[in-house]
């Protein structure tokens, strides 16, 4: 998918690359059907710092491999590190500051899904600021069928984007739904050929790159704000950040380019 040199992280498991200032993760443990260690949830938290932190990416794409996005949480660690409250409470722990890179993230993201999109899996979808899915896509969230119960961020996120009643229905049967499902309750926002995914979703992300990343971050700042309950939006960020744009070189440019007819260049700033 990607022909660029790749940072290797986890092992090898999590991969890093850049391409035309898009940043991409790649789950890489097709053997477990890249389900997520916590070494693997280490790596992502690396990549994800590192991709946040290079000047010269916009947006980032999360993806997986031709069998499965990510199956969930590894499975085979539970027994040893998530056996019961306690430990699952240091388990959470050590995942959760990744989970929250990922949710507050600076940048856009996409999730580009192929093959089972599992539990954790799921999470990380959700987290993400878009999800692409090829017709292989399959969703679910088998909590019930483990004894789990999936949380506080991850249901916030499932009932913002599928309503509460297919959420409990998600939730209850432990149901695995396909990529037309996912697409018409809201949990996925495109869904394509396989073949066709990749270069898809990257005309996307260039799209996304290309564009003014002031603008984009009010968005990104300002969406996440309508999602919150109304006493805890941060109305002074909105503002700032409108600021931000309207006085930004940036808007010097956008206004420039298109009374002369050409392509913005724009920096940021
Ligand atoms: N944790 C640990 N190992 C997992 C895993 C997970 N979440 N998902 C898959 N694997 C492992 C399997 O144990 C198997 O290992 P093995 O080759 O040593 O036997 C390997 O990955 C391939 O999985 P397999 O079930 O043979 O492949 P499949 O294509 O028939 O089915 C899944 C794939 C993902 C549907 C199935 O493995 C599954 O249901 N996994 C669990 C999903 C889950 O419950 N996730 C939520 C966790 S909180």
């Amino acid at each position: 998918m990607l022909n660029v040199p790749q940072k290797s992280l986890a092992d090898g498991k999590i991969l890093q690359g850049v391409a035309d200032g898009v940043g991409i993760i790649t789950f890489n443990n097709p053997d477990k059907r890249n389900a997520m260690s916590l070494e693997m949830w280490e790596g992502f938290g690396q990549a994800l710092t590192d991709l946040r932190d290079d000047p010269d990416v916009r947006v980032v794409v999360l993806a997986g491999g031709e069998k499965a996005f990510v199956s969930g949480a590894d499975i085979s660690q539970f027994e040893k590190v998530r056996h019961n409250a306690e430990a699952s409470e240091e388990y959470s722990r050590r995942s959760a500051d990744h989970r929250a890179l990922l949710a507050d993230y600076p940048k856009p993201t996409i999730a580009c899904i192929r093959g089972f999109c599992l539990g954790g899996g799921m999470q990380i979808a959700m987290l993400a600021d878009i999800r692409i899915s090829s017709l292989s896509g399959q969703f679910g969230i088998p909590a019930a069928k483990l004894g789990i119960a999936y949380g506080y961020d991850g249901l916030r996120h499932l009932v913002s984007l599928v309503g509460p009643s297919w959420a409990r229905l998600i939730m209850y049967t432990g149901m695995r739904i396909d990529s037309a499902e996912a697409l018409r309750i809201g949990l996925v926002d495109r869904v394509l050929p396989d073949a066709e995914l990749w270069d898809a979703t990257m005309e996307i992300a260039r799209t996304i790159a290309g564009n003014a990343p002031l603008a984009i971050k009010a968005a990104k700042i300002t969406i996440a704000q309508v999602l919150k309950d109304p006493a805890d939006r941060d109305m002074p960020a909105i503002r700032q950040i409108g600021i931000d744009c309207m006085d930004s070189e940036d808007f010097r440019e956008g206004r420039r380019a298109f009374m002369e007819k050409r392509k913005p260049d724009f920096k940021g700033r």
